[in-house]
């Protein structure tokens, strides 16, 4: 294990405020360690023009109420206004492209011999930049399915009046997302609780860490002795439990710490 975890107390992880400074045994132990693990949230989307959901200003729940959009009971009640509002936020997916922080999270994969990547981002971008061991623990926007059956569907009526329906069972469609109130789907929970208590480095990414069953999965990793590091434009419940804190963009973090710890140079 990471050789100075001991000495890493509670309230005091290795905080770096400077983006290009990572410790030399850091380093050394990145490039030795064999079982990685990293949780990414909206924050690792932000830098390719995505919200997030909680950031004071511009992040979406400061806009909208969950409850009203992204819970079983909202679809029951107003069926139109959630369909569209996802269709919004599924339009806003396609436009942008994955960032340097997607892109280093590819380059990772390719050097840890066992890495996974699980995310609680819906928008498809870690597949897109080329990461192939991924979980979605809350789904994926892009994705359609009936909301009676659960067939999946990629072509639906353009009707904008209306919620398109199910051409099986005529049930409306819905976005193929976890929304609040509803289980996580369940072989990914599962291998995500095992990569995690696997890991023997789990990063913590653009997340606040406030939602579970997610935001666990570093304390679950921490008590089976992994080295937790945490990269965030912000400090998060976590990090006082981290070993390692980056504060900074993910976008710029990765990359440079891709750069000091294998020498590769990531680029769009
Ligand atoms: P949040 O919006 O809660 O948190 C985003 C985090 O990213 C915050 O801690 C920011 O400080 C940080 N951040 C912002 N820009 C960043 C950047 N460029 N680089 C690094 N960090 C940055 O988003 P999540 O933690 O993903 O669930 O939210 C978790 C879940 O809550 C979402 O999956 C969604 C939401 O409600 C559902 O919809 C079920």
């Amino acid at each position: 294990m990471y050789p100075d975890t001991n000495s890493i107390t509670d309230d005091n992880p290795h905080c770096v405020e400077t983006l290009m400074e990572f410790p030399s045994d850091l380093i050394l132990f990145l490039r030795r360690v064999e079982r990685v693990s990293a949780l990414t949230g909206a924050g690792v989307s932000q830098e390719s023009g995505l919200r997030t959901f909680r950031d004071t200003q511009s992040g979406l729940w400061a806009q909208y109420r969950p409850e009203d959009l992204a819970t079983p009971d909202a679809f029951e009640r107003d069926p139109k206004l959630v369909w569209d509002w996802y269709a919004f936020r599924r339009e806003a997916v396609k436009a942008v492209r994955p960032n340097l922080g997607h892109y280093s999270l590819t380059e990772m994969e390719k050097k840890f011999p066992e890495f996974t990547l699980i995310t609680q981002n819906v928008d498809g971008l870690h597949q897109l930049a080329g990461t192939k061991n991924v979980l979605e623990l809350h789904g994926n926007i892009l994705r359609v399915r009936c909301a009676v059956c659960g067939r999946f569907t990629e072509t639906w009526g353009s009707d904008l009046d209306s919620v398109p329906r199910c051409d099986e069972c005529d049930g409306l469609l819905r976005p193929d997302v976890v929304w609040f109130g509803e289980s996580l789907p369940r072989l990914e929970l599962e291998s995500a609780v095992t990569a995690s208590r696997r890991a023997q480095v789990f990063f913590s990414i653009g997340t606040s860490g406030v939602v579970h069953p997610a935001a666990a999965l570093a304390l679950a990793a921490r008590e089976n002795g992994s080295v937790v590091i945490e990269i965030n434009a912000e400090p998060t419940p976590l990090t006082p439990r981290a070993d390692f804190v980056f504060h900074g963009k993910s976008g710029e973090i990765l990359p440079a710490l891709v750069k000091a710890v294998w020498d590769i140079s990531i680029q769009v």
